[in-house]
């Protein structure tokens, strides 16, 4: 293991390597899936290569993802960092919408540590949905303070943000220790750039989700050039740059497939020499 393969989230030394749980419940993260088998298989795996940092909701399904970590990890290994999010929440047909009242922002803490078996939650990111596609201004305060009474209260060990901008993001960090920041980031949508340095300054980590694109996974003709030529697979060349970005980057890629997992963490050891940086510094949209 090389110096670069950790990283400080929270106080806890974390695999930069982590991964994402979304992709546990059904389609459209939305009921069970398919093969819940699978998904606890998936999770254990995860964890017996060495990562120690997962990301989920108990949006996600709802309760479905937080239900199969718990199926699959708990009890959970000591140095397991479990992050989760709160601000959405779902409807009969599964439509994402906020849920940041104080009622609701406590009910998603105690759901999230009912499912999760848990007696404290270790991290929340406060989840902004002030706009479906992108990070947009809005009012913060009033859901922040409730989060912080939950941390108090000993509900929540420590908060981070999601979805925000870098105004809203200061904002925060002006009424609390803010210790990750996760919002959407991956070779081509880089419009966190000078986001990601001013945080790795400031020794705070940055969690891209969509890592791989999300639910439109990447696609382009250079990156698989590339992939070829170093003899890997596009997505592994993806959180390969992902890691080499910048140091304070910890990856969150999801899948709900074993083979998928694995070739994601193999991307922890692949070099990208620099006429391939090169190339993938230009893949931008
Ligand atoms: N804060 C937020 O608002 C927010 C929003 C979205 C997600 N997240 C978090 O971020 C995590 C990562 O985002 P994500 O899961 O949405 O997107 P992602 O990691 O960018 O991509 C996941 C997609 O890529 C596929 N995939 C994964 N590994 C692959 C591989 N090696 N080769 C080919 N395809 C591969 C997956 O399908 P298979 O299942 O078939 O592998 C899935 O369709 C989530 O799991 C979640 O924990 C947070």
């Amino acid at each position: 293991m090389s110096h670069i393969d950790t990283c400080t989230l929270a106080g806890h030394t974390v695999r930069r390597l982590g991964y994402g749980a979304m992709r546990l419940s059904g389609p459209g993260i939305f009921g069970p899936p398919a093969d819940r088998a699978a998904a606890v298989a998936v999770l254990r795996e995860a964890v017996a290569q060495g990562v120690n940092h997962i990301d989920t909701s108990d949006f996600y399904g709802p309760h479905v993802t937080n239900q199969i970590v718990r199926e699959a990890l708990a009890p959970y290994p000591d140095d397991l960092v479990i992050v989760t999010k709160i601000g959405a929440r779902r409807d009969e047909r599964g439509n994402w919408l906020p849920a940041f009242s104080p009622d609701e922002i406590r009910r998603a803490a105690e759901d999230n540590l009912r499912n999760l078996g848990l007696q404290t939650l270790e991290v929340v990111n406060l989840r902004l949905m002030f706009h479906p596609e992108h990070p947009a201004e809005g009012p913060i305060a009033a859901p922040l303070k409730v989060l912080i009474d939950l941390q108090r209260q000993g509900m929540i060990r420590h908060i981070g943000i999601s979805h925000a901008t870098p105004r809203q993001i200061a904002e925060a960090r002006g009424m609390c220790e803010i210790v990750c920041v996760q919002n959407a980031y991956n070779l081509a949508c880089r419009a966190d750039d000078a986001l990601i340095d001013q945080l790795a300054a400031d020794g705070i980590p940055y969690v891209p989700f969509f890592p791989l694109g999300g639910f439109s996974p990447l696609q382009s003709a250079a990156l698989d050039a590339v992939a070829a030529r170093l003899g890997a697979k596009p997505m592994q060349v993806a959180l390969a740059w992902l890691l080499r970005r910048a140091p304070n980057i910890l990856l969150i890629p999801g899948t709900s497939s074993l083979v998928h997992l694995r070739e994601n963490l193999a991307a922890a050891t692949l070099e990208l020499p620099p006429e391939a940086l090169a190339e993938l510094d230009t893949l931008s949209a």
